[in-house]
Formats: structure tokens, C-alpha cells, sequence
């Protein structure tokens, strides 16, 4: 056998030859995604996931296992040993002369991704096919390189990765939002009182922080809202850091960042799949990512957004106040109409946060802050944490939420207290901002949305 290689590696082999290496007797294991017969031989493009690009193989009639051949039909998995050389059609420098074929798995005519572009909704049917897309394909190298980003950003700046619990007692955002997990037939909860499925790691992430100094959480968090929209689903996962002696602006400048850096890697590392999903989903992706890191993001507070949704003298459809919070239609004209770029508002009204946030001087607003994105609207959600004993104590009561579930986070502001920040990137919106993909359902591999929760 010879030496196994992906189709991504053909993209060294111009390197190789100039160098004089041989590659002959080099095998590629892949699945079909054409085959076109003529009399004396077979063309085969294939793909095995590894770039977006296919391999041009060459199949003579006659050589070892060609009589398996008429079976390796569009989605069939082949074994190919051959030679590269350099190719004489014009679609590709090199294409790989067959020696030997061995189809592993071959694929009956009814093999539902044949060549015809097919919709979203249809690909979110076969969810367990799609990847095999040149657009899944895409989507998730991807989201597989900004997951190493992300590790990379925080652990080079010397934050610990904590392991935040799934299953959980208390509501983080207080928005009651939770699923509960309950043993089928079991009359007594399993752990003594009732659990559900976690919202946000963060609570547990304070602990961390006020030990470690600086920590990130990164795993999956549920949130039980009935919202069908193409930003919400009912798993989803988060990053969340947390950071000791940190306030609302280092948490801003972190947040800022944290968000550039991970686009300059997918830029760097992920050029051709941009340039796939730049020419195929969305022809501005390209220089919008190139847009975000080459200027600082707008920072406004609140209050400004309010009037510049006023100067503004557009009509929206849902009304806005101090007490009302930002719906997404204002939050989209600041950042895509009025900033044209990525903006974080901060000082949020109190009355529309959750109880952890640190209150302001002004008795109203909240060190709160939201980064909003061209063509997502939120991506980032977070805060300074409120730090003050009396004050947390205050505001567990004010919004009537159970203390019993709190203790142990509110002890934390009695045993050694410190100012601290953080926030929460929700990861699929990240993948949709790095891909110009538009419905949350299409970035992450089995969505679980209202009504959906099949493979
Ligand atoms: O703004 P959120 O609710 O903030 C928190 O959960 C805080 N505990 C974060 C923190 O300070 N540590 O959620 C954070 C982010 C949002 O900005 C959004 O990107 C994403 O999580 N998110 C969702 N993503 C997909 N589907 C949903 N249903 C989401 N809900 C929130
Ligand atoms: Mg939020």
C-alpha cells in the first residue's frame, strides 16, 4: 500500500514536485461526488472533507478492481492508489492516474445529494448527509478552527478553561428559561430537589475566577424560549470568561479583542473556505470580516442609543423607552445603518437585566454591555458583576428569585470580594458571523429548535 493521503494535501503537491518527490503509488480514500464513463476509462471527482476543493482521478478500464467501478455511483466511498500528474484539463494543475480501485461503499442511484443545488430546508432534513456539502463541508472546518482560536486567544493570555456543570439548580438569567430534567416513573427527584439544564455557566465561573483570576468556560448551555427565529436555538453553546480585578471597560476591550482575534485566524486558516463561502452565500463576507478588525468598535451607552433610535426619524415596529429594552430592529439600525459596524452598547436600564450585574451610581443603570454585529444583532452579552454583599443581597430579593438556589454565590462577595467582569459569546452566532451563513439551524450540526429535535 502506499502512502495515504488527503485531498487537501494535493495543495502541497506542487511543493513536491518542484522538489522532485515522488508521488507515485499514493492512495486517496474519499467519497464519489461525480463520475463520468467514457469507453476507455472513468473521470472521478472526489472529495474526503479534508478542503473544499475535489480531486480529478483517472480510472483506465482494466486495472486491479475497475469491474467495481459502475457502482461507485454520486455518494459511493472509494480507495484509490495512483500517481499524480500533472493535468491536462483546465479545472485543475494535477489529477490522480488510477492504478488500483477499491470501492468500500457503494451508493444506489437514490443518493439524495446529487449534483442540483438543494435548498436549506431540504439539507436540514438529512442533517446527517449534509456535511457532505461543499457548504457544510465549509461551515464546520470552520467552526472546528474557531474552537481552537478560541482556546487559543484565552489560554495565551492565561486564562484556565473550567468544566462548568450542565445540570443545574439555579437560573443564572433569571429569565425562566430552563428545561427540567426529570427520571421518567420516578416520583422523588433524583437529586433531592429540581434540576434542569443550564443556561450560562457563569455563576459557577465566579467561583473560578475569584480563585484562578482569570477563567472561560466553552460548552453547551439550553435555554427552553419559544422564539423561532433564525438567532435563537434551544441548545447553543457559550463562551464565557470571567475575569478578577476587571471592570466594564476591560471587560469591553477583552470582549473586542477576543472577537478580532478569532476572525484574523479564520482569515488566516480558513482562507479557502472563505473564499467558497464568499463567492457561493455571501458576496460581502468577505470584506466585512476584513471591515470589523481594521477599526475600533462604536461604544455608546444606552441612553445615547435612545437618542440616536430618535434623531433617527425612522418608524419601528416595537416601541422603545428607558424601561423597555432594545429589540432587535433598533439594535440592527445602530450597528448596521447608523455605525455600519460592530457596537457595544453599555449602561443598560436595571429593570431589563438579570440580578448579577453591578448596579451604577445612578440607581437606574446597570455596568451591563451587549456587543451587536452587522447581520446578527447581539453576539456578545455581559457585565461587571455586582461585588457589594449588601447590594447582591438586595437585589436577590428585589427580583424575587429563590436565595436558597444563590448562597454559596452571593458568599462569594463575603470571603474576599473583588470587582470582576465577564460575558457570553454565544458560539453559533459566531460561526454565522464567520461564515455569512444566515439561520442559526445551518451552523451548528443538529439543531434543536421548537417542534425539532430529530437525529
Ligand atoms: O446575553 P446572554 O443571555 O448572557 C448570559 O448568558 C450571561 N450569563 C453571559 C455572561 O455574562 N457570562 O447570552 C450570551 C450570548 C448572547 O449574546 C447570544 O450570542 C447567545 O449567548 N445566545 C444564544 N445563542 C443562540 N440561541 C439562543 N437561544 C441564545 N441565547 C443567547
Ligand atoms: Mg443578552
Amino acid at each position: 500500500m502506499g502512502q495515504i493521503c488527503h485531498v487537501t494535501d494535493m495543495k502541497l503537491i506542487k511543493e513536491l514536485l518542484s522538489q522532485d518527490e515522488a508521488l507515485e503509488n499514493i492512495v486517496v480514500n474519499g467519497w464519489v461526488r461525480s463520475r463520468r464513463d467514457s469507453k476507455a476509462f472513468s473521470f472521478f471527482a472526489l472529495n474526503d472533507g479534508s478542503c473544499v476543493g475535489n480531486l480529478q482521478v483517472i480510472v483506465d478500464a482494466g486495472i486491479p478492481g475497475s469491474e467495481k467501478m459502475t457502482e461507485a455511483n454520486t455518494g459511493a466511498s472509494v480507495s484509490i492508489t495512483g500517481n499524480l500528474v500533472p493535468s491536462p484539463g483546465k479545472n485543475q494543475k494535477w489529477e490522480l492516474q488510477a492504478v488500483e480501485f477499491r470501492l468500500l461503499g457503494g451508493a444506489p442511484e437514490d443518493f439524495p445529494l446529487q449534483k442540483k443545488g438543494h435548498t436549506r430546508e431540504f439539507l436540514r432534513e438529512i442533517a446527517h448527509l449534509r456535511p457532505r456539502t461543499n457548504l457544510f463541508g465549509a461551515v464546520f472546518r470552520i467552526r472546528s478552527r474557531a474552537t481552537l482560536a478560541v482556546h487559543q486567544f484565552f489560554q495565551e493570555r492565561g486564562f484556565h478553561n473550567v468544566h462548568t456543570p450542565i445540570l443545574t439548580t439555579s437560573d443564572c438569567e433569571g429569565a425562566g428559561e430552563m428545561f427540567q430534567v426529570v427520571v421518567p416513573d420516578k416520583k422523588e427527584e433524583f437529586f433531592g430537589e429540581p434540576a434542569f439544564l443550564t443556561v450560562s455557566g457563569q455563576l459557577e465561573g465566579e467561583t473560578f475566577a475569584t480563585a484562578l483570576s482569570r477563567i472561560y468556560t466553552f460548552g453547551p448551555t439550553f435555554r427552553a424560549e419559544n422564539s423561532n427565529t433564525s438567532r435563537h436555538a434551544a441548545e447553543f453553546w457559550m463562551i464565557e470568561p470571567e475575569i478578577a480585578f476587571c471592570d466594564l471597560k476591560g471587560d469591553m476591550d477583552l470582549a473586542e479583542d477576543f472577537l478580532c482575534a478569532v476572525i484574523r485566524d479564520t482569515l488566516d486558516y480558513c482562507a479557502e473556505d472563505i473564499e467558497f463561502l464568499n463567492k457561493f452565500v455571501d458576496k460581502e463576507l468577505l470584506a466585512r470580516l476584513e471591515g470589523i478588525v481594521a477599526e475600533p468598535f462604536a461604544r455608546i451607552s444606552y441612553r445615547e442609543a435612545l437618542e440616536l433610535l430618535e434623531k433617527s426619524g425612522k418608524s419601528f415596529e416595537y416601541e422603545y423607552n428607558f424601561e423597555s429594552g432594545l429589540q432587535s430592529e433598533h439594535e440592527r439600525y445602530l450597528c448596521e445603518e447608523y455605525f455600519q459596524k460592530p457596537t457595544i452598547v453599555f449602561d443598560y436600564p436595571k429593570s431589563v437585566k438579570p440580578f448579577y450585574m453591578k448596579q451604577n451610581d445612578d440607581g437606574e443603570t446597570v455596568a451591563a454591555m451587549d456587543v451587536l454585529v452587522p447581520g446578527i444583532g447581539e453576539i456578545i452579552g455581559g457585565s461587571q458583576r455586582e461585588d457589594d454583599l449588601e447590594v447582591l443581597t438586595k437585589a436577590v430579593e428585589e427580583h424575587e428569585i429563590d436565595a436558597k438556589h444563590y448562597e454559596w454565590y452571593v458568599e462569594l462577595r463575603k470571603y474576599g470580594s473583588v470587582p470582576h467582569a465577564g460575558f457570553g459569546l454565544g458560539f453559533e452566532r459566531l460561526i454565522m458571523l464567520l461564515t455569512g451563513v444566515s439561520n442559526i439551524r445551518d451552523v451548528i450540526p443538529f439543531p434543536r429548535t421548537p417542534g425539532n429535535c430529530k437525529f
